[in-house]
């Protein structure tokens, strides 16, 4: 997140961490050739439109901790960072419920083009009051609602994406003084239930056209909408075999709604503390958790459910309450069958094991190895999303002490010697697949 702190509750705090530098281009750019010459295979920035109130019915506690606020705008960061690499994908959150999808359409094509093809959207339908209430509306869309509205969203922008402009369209033809061929633009003329777009997309059409979707709808609806869209799924769960029953269902759901089991890649969060051995990670493991703020886990944690954690008791169990906010992630506290009683808060925000909501894998190049290779059999994924504890200093050691040892192990993958566009990276080819729905509005050159 383009914040202090996004996951790494309190971290701010320790000497090495550099988010705070947040609103500096250099952090970025500088964020960004750490990981493409660490390997990775793109960056990912989450984003919200709110402050988070749902603590104390108040954001006090978020601004005092940094916990997500203040926040700037991650989509505005995207094209220094282009500019500062050739070959690392960049993916962004940015939500369907309150933008509007003829301009997300040119915003995504222009940072396709200047990233010739390494942009991926993150589509979420948000989860704050906080947004709906300053954004227009009294509260929240109803949940499904959102992601039904979110369908819609998709309907045009792959309309404008793919079956606007043929490939031939732009013939910047010098002597007959002919940029674009009128014929070959089109009209899309969407008229739906909530979107009316009748003209064909601003602007022309870039590398991949439709960025790489990533989503991480956990709720059924939310399954469902990835299923039908995402080509990259987040999945959340309690452990591994949560996970996997995320991935196993959306899968399925995918091959219902007529894709393939391998349209869809699947990654999920990880924290990694290492170093040079296992003493080494152990040690810096014990320093962070001195800098973890679990008061700024709660504030994260109430404001995702949508439920006001404040006075809590941290060892009660956890129990399901529906909300208009995120659905999955008490679900997977309170509905673990590899457990025989729910999560309690203290043990969902700073277990004993590592730091925060997600695993934490701790130890020397072997040791996080051979944890990551059982963690990704475990969990049926891909990959992971590796989240900062310190940044970018959690990067950096990935790079400098996983990656050879994942490298030996033939589990990353070498960069290709001329770049290639994010789609190319993660399925061999720069435009959707056919099997994606996104595919059949494109149009014929
Ligand atoms: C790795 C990961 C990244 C996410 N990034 C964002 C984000 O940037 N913005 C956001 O509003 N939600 C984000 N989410 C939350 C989901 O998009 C979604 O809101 C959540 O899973 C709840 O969906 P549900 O109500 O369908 O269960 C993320 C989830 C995961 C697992």
């Amino acid at each position: 997140m383009s914040a202090v702190s996004h996951l790494n509750y309190g971290l701010w705090r320790h000497p090495d961490d550099q988010s705070w530098r947040y609103n500096e281009l250099d952090h970025w750019t500088g964020l960004a050739r750490t990981l493409e010459d660490g390997g990775f295979d793109s960056l990912f920035i989450a984003d919200a439109l709110g402050l988070l109130d749902t603590h104390g019915g108040s954001a006090d506690a978020s601004l005092r901790t940094g916990t997500q606020s203040p926040l700037a705008d991650p989509l505005l960061l995207v094209s220094a960072m282009a500019a500062a690499t050739r070959h690392l994908g960049i993916g962004v959150t940015v939500s369907t419920t309150y933008e509007h999808p003829y301009l997300l359409a040119r915003k995504f094509t222009t940072l396709d083009q200047l990233s010739n093809g390494r942009i991926g959207w993150n589509i979420v339908t948000s989860q704050l009051e906080s947004a709906a209430r300053n954004l227009g509306l009294d509260a929240q869309l109803p949940h499904d609602e959102r992601y039904d509205r979110a369908d819609e969203f998709l309907d045009v922008v792959y309309k404008l994406w793919e079956g606007s402009w043929e490939d031939d369209a732009v013939r910047r033809d010098r002597a007959q003084g002919i940029y674009t061929d009128p014929r070959k633009v089109h009209p899309i003329r969407h008229q739906g239930r909530w979107y009316s777009v009748p003209d064909a997309h601003l602007s022309e059409p870039s590398p991949q056209r439709t960025p790489v979707l990533f989503q991480a709808g956990g709720s059924p609806r939310g399954q469902r909408f990835a299923a039908r869209h995402a080509e990259l799924v987040f999945v959340a769960g309690a452990n591994a075999a949560g996970i996997r029953r995320s991935v196993d269902a959306i899968r399925a759901l995918a091959v219902e709604a007529g894709r393939a089991p391998e349209a869809i890649r699947f990654v999920a969060p990880l924290a990694v503390v290492t170093g040079a051995d296992d003493r080494a990670a152990a040690d810096k493991l014990a320093d962070y958790r001195r800098h973890y703020d679990v008061e700024g886990a709660i504030v994260h944690y109430s404001a995702s459910t949508g439920i006001d954690f404040s006075t809590h008791d941290l060892d009660a169990p956890l129990r399901y309450q529906e909300t208009n906010s995120n659905r999955s992630l008490l679900t997977h506290l309170t509905n673990d069958p590899t457990r025989d009683r729910p999560w309690t808060l203290r043990e969902a925000l700073a277990p004993a094991h590592g730091l925060g909501r997600h695993k934490t894998l701790v130890g020397g190049p072997s040791t996080v190895a051979d944890a990551l290779e059982a963690w990704l059999r475990e969990t049926g994924t891909d990959g992971i999303n590796l989240a900062a504890v310190v940044n970018p200093g959690s990067f950096a050691d990935f790079a400098e002490f996983v990656v050879p040892e994942l490298r030996r192990r033939g589990l990353v993958a070498e960069r290709p010697a001329t770049p290639a566009t994010l789609r190319e990276r993660l399925f061999g080819q720069a435009r959707l697949r056919a099997d994606h729905p996104g595919h059949r509005h494109g149009v014929a050159a």
